[in-house]
């Protein structure tokens, strides 16, 4: 098991091809693609043929940015994804994304794995600038987005016409606030 990042709960890790049915579980809850595409499973199919291989071309990066199975320390249970990678269409901002199993929502797992990502980017993987983006309903998202420091900058419009909000932190301001508070 290739281990990516250790939290005080959690580790990351790479995703393999024998992840399909974690990936196919996590997002047969309505609740948790309810933001998402409105609540619609991802089908087994989808995963095996799109979904795993791009997630293991994730594993071929050598910049340290990807996406990675959140798994839980005590018992390795998986709870879901986190990812830190070239935000589209503007690559050189690095986008914060997660995903979790809804036993773990509420007790802070979101929160833990976007701090060590965005102290991870900026101390050592030289990424300048985070950015996520939402539906501006997910309110639970956007708290998370508030509560790892970044900040609202207006709204964003995907490919596809859905229009998210978009949040963002400098490199420069995150680390102004880690000097004033030590
Ligand atoms: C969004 C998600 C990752 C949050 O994970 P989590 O581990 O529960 O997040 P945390 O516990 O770190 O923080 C959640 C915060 O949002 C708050 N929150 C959650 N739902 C809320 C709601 N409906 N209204 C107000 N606050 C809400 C929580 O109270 C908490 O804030 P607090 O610590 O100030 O009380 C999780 O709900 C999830 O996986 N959702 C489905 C997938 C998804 O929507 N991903 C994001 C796509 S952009």
């Amino acid at each position: 098991m290739k281990i990516y990042l250790e939290t005080t709960r959690m580790m990351f890790r790479e995703f393999t091809s024998d992840d399909a049915d974690l990936l196919v579980d996590l997002d047969s809850d309505p609740l948790v693609t309810k933001y998402i595409n409105g609540g619609k499973p991802t089908p087994k199919k989808h995963v095996v043929e799109r979904v795993i291989p791009r997630l293991l071309h994730y594993n071929t990066r050598d910049d340290g940015l990807g996406l990675w199975a959140a798994l839980h320390k005590t018992d390795l249970e998986f709870m879901g994804w986190f990812h830190f990678r070239p935000f589209q269409p503007m690559p050189e901002q690095i986008e914060l994304g997660y995903r979790l199993k809804r036993k773990f929502w509420g007790e802070g797992y979101a929160t833990e794995g976007s701090e060590a990502l965005i102290q991870k980017g900026f101390d050592t993987l030289g990424v300048t600038r985070v950015v996520a983006i939402t539906d501006p309903e997910n309110i639970g998202s956007r708290r998370v987005m508030e509560k790892v420091g970044l900040r609202f900058e207006g709204n964003h419009v995907e490919a596809d016409g859905f229009v998210c909000v978009k949040y963002g932190l400098e490199r420069s301001d995150y680390q102004k606030k880690i000097q004033t508070s030590k």
